[in-house]
Formats: C-alpha cells, structure tokens, sequence
C-alpha cells in the first residue's frame, strides 16, 4: 500500500496583549463600526518588543508535539512558513529547532505569504509519502505588526501576531493529507508587498524615511483576487480528491477578512456552521491564521465526529493553495 501523510498533532502559540479596535481608533482615523464592518475583526493578539516569531512558533511546536505525544527524538524535519523571520537569515527553523532540542535535523524557512502554511502541508504530503521522512513539524508564525505601517490605516487595523503547528507522520490515526491545489501569480505581486530590506531595496535611511519595511497593500484589488483563487483552489484540490463540494463538512478559511471567507463559503454552498471563523480574535496572522484555525478546531472538541476539512489561502506573491483533510476514512 503506498504510504500517505497524516496531522496527528496541532499546536499554537498566541502572544498574550491584546490589541482592539478601540486602541486602533487613537492610532489612526478609524472606527470600531468600520473595522468590524468590512473585516469582521475585534481584536487582534501582538508580541511585544522582546518576542519575536521564533518565541511563539517554538510554544505552537511545542503544543503540536505534546499533542502527537512526540518526544524531540521522533522529529526528523522541521519546516516554518513565514514572512516575518527573526533575522534574514539564518532560518528562522534552525533556532526553533535547537530550542525543542533537535538533533542536527533538517529545518528550513520558505515564503509563500499567507498561503505559507498550505504550501507547507503540501511539502509535508510530499516528503511523507516519497518516504523521506516519517515525522516533521509544520509550523505557520509571523509577527505582521512587527512590518505594519501605523499610519496607513487601510492596513493596520487588519494584521495580528500568531503561530500555529501541527506534526505530520505517514502512521494514522490522524488527517489525512488529501487532494490539493497551489499556485502563483508574480505578475500583480506589487498588490501586497514588503519594499525594503532585500536585495532590490536594501536598507538605508531612504528606505526607512519611506517606510518601505512595512507592508504595502492594495486591499480592494487583493480582495478579488482573493475570493477567485481561493474558490477555484478549493474546488480543484477537491476534484483531485475525487469529492464533491457538498461532500465538505468543514472549511478552514485563511482568516483576511470575513467577507472573503464568506464569499468562498458561498462557492462551497456551505452552511454558516460549516465554516470555521476566529478572524474577530486574532486578525489577519499570515501563515499561522489556518493552523491556529486547526487548532481551536481539534482542541475544540469539532473532529468529533471525524471530519472532512477544506483549507485554503491566500497571499503575497500572490500566491494561493488548498487542501483537504480527511479525518473520516
Ligand atoms: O492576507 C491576504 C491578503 N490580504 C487580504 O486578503 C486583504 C484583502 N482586502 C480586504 O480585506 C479589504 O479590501 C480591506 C479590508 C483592506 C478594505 O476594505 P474595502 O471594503 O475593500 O475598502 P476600500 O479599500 O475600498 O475603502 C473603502 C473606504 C475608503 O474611503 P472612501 O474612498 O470610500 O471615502 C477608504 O479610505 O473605506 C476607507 N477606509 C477606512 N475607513 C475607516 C479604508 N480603511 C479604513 C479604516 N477605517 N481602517
């Protein structure tokens, strides 16, 4: 029997201050009404000047391992998803996994915005099933409000801190690792992009007077966008699963906006309680908005009964991709 991949731990780890949109109103020229309106956000989590993304992808890890009852011994790789590195390099993954106390494994970053941790369950799938490995870490953490710019209130009402992880293995009990779809578009990467700081715009004082370390966003266009990519990656990794959308039980949306996860909800003809929802909480956290998502859902008592799961995402590149999980058989 050829070998498959399976999440059989989860994990996540949420810095503890707590920024509402009250706080956003003395920040810029914004409303609790307006935020909660077109985003569906009430609060976001922020780390605080001494935390930074490996602080809390090393608690989501953590969590994801005790929940798998893994030791450090049992993790053979370990891959993070983020934008938001502690140093360009070295990768954000080797500090983590010296701090779980890994021996010498493999552990590497790589980018794909906010579809970064979808991208990240695909590789998993991948490394499984050619028989690489047979345990790895996934981890999704970025520190958004770490690259936010305070004075463009378009953006800075939406973004929040966050890490989350789960642990894969090719032995079940666990969800398994299903049909999938992923892609990019460089072509309108300029709708969502970080100007400064790499080789293009390396950092000098312009860069910083020009605020090109923040994010830069064209939030309407990204929207559309958004909502095509993600309604067609979901219904081409459900094709590749050979299942019908009205075989979905739950969609786990990346968190952007509720508008977005609403629209792609629509496509799936999906139920309000079939849609998973903790954008209000947390915001926009990048590549930890879908493992948190996970998460809440296993801790939450909601695999029981097992459940087929949709994820999709969206993000800088843009780049999009989806992927079903099968806790039923
Ligand atoms: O994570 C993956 C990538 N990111 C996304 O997927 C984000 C996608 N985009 C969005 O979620 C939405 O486009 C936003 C939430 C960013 C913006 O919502 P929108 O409905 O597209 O608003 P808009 O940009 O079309 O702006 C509408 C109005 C404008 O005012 P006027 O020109 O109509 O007078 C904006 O200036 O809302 C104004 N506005 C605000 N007003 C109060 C924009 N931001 C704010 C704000 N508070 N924070």
């Amino acid at each position: 029997m050829s070998r498959e991949a399976f999440i059989v731990g989860t994990g996540r780890g949420i810095p503890e201050k707590i920024l509402t949109n009250a706080d956003l109103e003395k920040i810029v020229d914004t409303s609790d009404a307006w935020i909660t309106e077109r985003t569906g956000i009430k609060f976001r989590h922020m780390t605080d000047e001494s935390t930074s993304t490996s602080d809390i992808a090393l608690l989501a890890a953590q969590n994801a391992m005790e929940s798998a009852g893994w030791s450090a011994a049992d993790v053979q790789c370990i891959i993070l998803a983020t934008v938001t590195p502690d140093y360009p390099f070295p990768a954000t993954a080797c500090l983590i996994a010296d701090r779980l106390g890994l021996s010498r494994v493999p552990a590497w970053d790589f980018e794909a915005g906010c579809s970064g941790f979808v991208y990240g369950l695909i590789q998993a799938k991948a490394f499984i099933e050619a028989g690489f490995f047979d345990r790895m870490l996934v981890i999704g953490a970025d520190c958004l409000t770490k690259i936010t710019n305070w004075k463009d209130r378009a953006s800075c009402v939406l973004f929040g801190d966050g890490a989350g992880a789960v642990a894969v293995s090719s032995q079940g009990p666990g969800g398994r690792l299903g049909g999938y779809h992923w892609g990019s578009d460089g072509a309108i990467s300029d709708l969502l992009i970080q100007h400064g700081g790499g080789s293009k715009h390396p950092a000098s004082h312009e860069t910083v007077d020009a605020a090109m370390h923040t994010i830069a966003m064209n939030g309407s266009e990204t929207f559309k966008h958004a909502v095509r990519a993600m309604r067609d990656a979901c219904m081409k990794a459900l094709e590749m699963e050979g299942l019908d959308k009205s075989e979905v039980d739950l969609l786990i949306s990346h968190q952007a906006n509720w508008r977005i996860i609403d629209a792609t909800a629509r496509a799936l003809s999906l139920k309000p309680e079939q849609v998973y929802v903790n954008i209000d909480r947390y915001g926009n956290t990048s590549a930890a908005s879908i493992p948190i998502a996970l998460d809440e859902v296993a801790r939450g008592g909601l695999l029981s009964p097992p459940k087929r799961l949709v994820t999709a995402a969206f993000g800088a590149g843009l780049t999009w991709a989806a992927m079903v999980l099968s806790w039923k058989a």
